[in-house]
């Protein structure tokens, strides 16, 4: 595979499917439905495109929609676990509306080289309805029941912190031990009123949580902590990702910006259309993010394939810029880049 630009192909964000059947009122697919384009990758895109030696770590999580919403979400899961099985791969999922069967099926794919986060904000139906609107508490329960009965992969409750369950959340944390999860992670968001005021729909933000719980930085901050002793295996993607770190933060020690895209934090964002990003947060459909310029014909792996992809020169133009993109400027200011924040998702 030609990579004229080094870019870190050890790991990839993919976003396998733009749909969801949530209704989460501050996720992009809400926020901003006219530009969105509900479509799935399928197990032949990626055959084709990532068939290659190198691949250590697999984030399936996206900015519009569900992995698990993808058709063919268990072959492709299981496609590249075949391939090899020490490759770490991450999921990201609302976990409603899967049958058990589905669940064991994607158990007997994974191993300890894996984990699953489940986003659960809530403790119960309603509870949980206060921000994923439309979820199916049971089946999401079920299914991370049933998964844990069928993988040693690391499971993680993740919740994001909102004024309904900032009172709630060692109630939450003691279900997750008792459902065995291995981790509790609380998300701070930056998603409130505060930050944002368009959020202060009845004259405040009725999601808005206390200060405490509210990131303090341009980006969703997370607490973890641990229930069990288990830890998905990731010393292989580790080591790349520490080399990539240690390289970049050379070549750009003298610059405002150090890439995060170029190191491989985040993954190479794939998403649901084939396009190729450097970072989910420019796929993200904000409009001043600076998104548009990679939704070009010949940025799409679907009609192009993948190396021509990477290594197609519009990306010298792009290369230019973090200096001057808002959102480069945010995430991957050379101040806040050392290699805690450049190993960590
Ligand atoms: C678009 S979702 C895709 C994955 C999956 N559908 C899910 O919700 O877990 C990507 C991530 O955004 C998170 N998210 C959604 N709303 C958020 C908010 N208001 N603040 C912070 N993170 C949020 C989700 O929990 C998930 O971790
Ligand atoms: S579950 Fe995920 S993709 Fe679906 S609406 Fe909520 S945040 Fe968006
Ligand atoms: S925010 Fe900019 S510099 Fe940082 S990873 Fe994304 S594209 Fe790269």
């Amino acid at each position: 595979m030609q990579n004229h630009y080094n870019w870190p192909l050890w790991h990839w964000h993919f976003e396998p499917s733009s749909i969801c059947t949530l209704h989460c009122p501050r996720c992009p697919r809400n926020e901003f439905p006219e530009t969105l384009v509900q479509t799935q990758l399928s197990l032949q895109f990626f055959k084709d495109n990532f068939n290659f030696d190198g691949i250590r770590k697999i984030t399936f999580c996206g900015d519009d929609g569900d992995p698990i919403y993808a058709k063919e979400f268990l072959d492709i899961v299981s496609w590249f676990k075949q391939k090899d099985p020490t490759v770490s791969v991450n999921i990201v999922t609302n976990g409603s509306y899967k049958t058990p069967e589905w669940w064991q099926n994607l158990g007997s794919a994974l191993n300890e080289y894996d984990q699953i986060h489940f986003s659960f904000d809530g403790w119960d139906q309603a509870s949980n309805e206060n921000y994923r609107v439309n979820c199916d508490w049971d089946s999401a329960v079920e299914g991370a029941r049933t998964l844990r009965t069928a993988t040693n992969a690391t499971m993680i409750w993740d919740a994001i912190a909102f004024r309904f369950n900032e009172d709630h959340i060692d109630h939450m944390r003691s279900l997750a031990e008792k459902w065995k999860f291995d981790q509790f992670q609380l998300t701070l968001s930056t998603k409130f009123g505060s930050k944002y005021s368009h959020y202060n729909t009845v004259g405040i933000d009725p999601l808005e949580p206390s200060q405490k719980f509210i990131s303090g930085s341009h980006r969703f901050e997370r607490k973890i902590d641990n229930l069990s002793s288990r830890r998905p295996k990731t010393d292989l993607a580790l080591l790349e990702n520490i080399k990539y770190y240690n390289n970049v933060k050379q070549l750009y020690k003298d610059q405002p910006i150090v890439p995060l895209c170029m190191i491989g934090t985040k993954g190479m964002f794939v998403n649901s259309q084939g396009y190729l990003l450097p970072c989910c947060w420019l796929g993200n459909r904000y409009n001043d993010v600076g998104g548009e310029q990679f939704y070009i014909p010949e940025n799409n792996i679907k009609s192009q394939g993948l190396e021509n992809v990477l290594n197609s020169r519009h990306w010298d133009g792009f290369i230019k810029q973090f200096n001057s993109l808002r959102e480069c400027k945010n995430k991957c200011t050379s101040s806040i880049v050392n290699k805690e924040y450049a190993t960590n998702w």
